[in-house]
């Protein structure tokens, strides 16, 4: 569920795992508009009505779901966002949000070795993404995480809420907020399709930092391509989506489906 949604390869992803399992079900695109927001009520309630084992939520709707829920996962109560939810037998809704894991979870996919204290990672923006993806990593460990957003009190305000090891660092220090990172994350939607390339100057970036993006449209940003071109391990953004979809699918049916490279094909080859 999501404005707009047309984009989302989710549907390819659990549609995939449905037939794989064989279960009996389909997993559908909701675009719902927001602009009535009423409209996010009575789509909840509908799916109730129907018999919905549950659903995804995108943007814009994480944070506008939770006063509908019954119960929240104190992840998601921290990220302020929900990505999933849960309709129990008895009517009830759960939400959770697995997107810190996903994401988490697709830098192990590229290096089993990687670990969160590595060094000081850099993630720019401080929107739902960056919340999500800097609460996993406080939580997988992280000794210093540098949040660094065009509107600084957004990054301060980040800091502030999980305390250290978060560091709120001004816009104009991006560049310069790149020495000794271990791992850098873009979180902002600059070098997304339809978007300007991200402003970012990698020069003070060490060699064996990590770059990733959680942008996949395109797959490889301007700023992924750059830190290949300079040597530097990329992981784009859709690792991060097949990922957080494994626990989804768990929450729903009851089994957790496997990334195999037939899946991995399936949907590479929708780019
Ligand atoms: P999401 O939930 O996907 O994280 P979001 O909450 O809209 O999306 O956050 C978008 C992020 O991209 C924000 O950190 C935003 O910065 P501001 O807080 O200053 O708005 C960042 N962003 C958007 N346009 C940007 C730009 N032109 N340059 C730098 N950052 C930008």
């Amino acid at each position: 569920m999501g404005w707009p949604v047309e984009q989302s390869r989710s549907p390819l992803i659990h549609n995939h795992w449905i037939t794989e399992h064989q279960l009996n079900g389909a997993y559908v695109r909701l675009p719902v508009n927001p602009e009535n927001p009423q409209n996010i009520a009575d789509a909840i309630a509908g799916m109730r009505a129907m018999g919905f084992a549950g659903c995804n939520l995108t943007m814009p709707h994480k944070s506008v779901v939770i006063p509908y829920l019954d119960h929240i996962d104190p992840v998601a109560k921290v990220m302020g966002a929900v990505n999933t939810v849960v309709f129990g037998d008895d009517g009830s809704l759960s939400g959770y949000n697995y997107d810190g894991f996903g994401f988490v979870q697709s830098l192990l996919d590229v290096d089993p070795n990687w670990r969160t204290d590595a060094g000081p990672i850099v993630v720019l923006g401080a929107g739902g993404a960056s919340r999500a993806i800097v609460y996993a990593l406080a939580q997988y460990g992280a000794k210093e995480i540098r949040v660094c957003n065009r509107t600084f009190d957004k990054a301060q305000a980040i800091a502030d809420e999980f305390g250290s090891p978060l560091k709120a660092i001004e816009w104009g220090n991006r560049h310069a907020a790149l020495v000794d990172c271990a791992l850098l994350i873009n979180t902002t939607n600059q070098g997304m399709y339809a978007q300007p390339a991200l402003d970012i100057l990698l020069d003070a970036l060490p060699a064996h930092a990590v770059v990733s993006d959680v942008i996949y449209v395109p797959l490889e940003t301007p700023l992924l391509a750059a830190a290949r071109v300079r040597g530097n391990q990329t992981v784009n953004g859709l690792g991060m989506l097949i990922n957080q979809a494994r626990p989804a699918f768990n929450a729903w049916f009851g089994v957790t489906p496997s990334i195999s490279t037939e899946l991995l094909k399936a949907v590479n080859a929708t780019f």
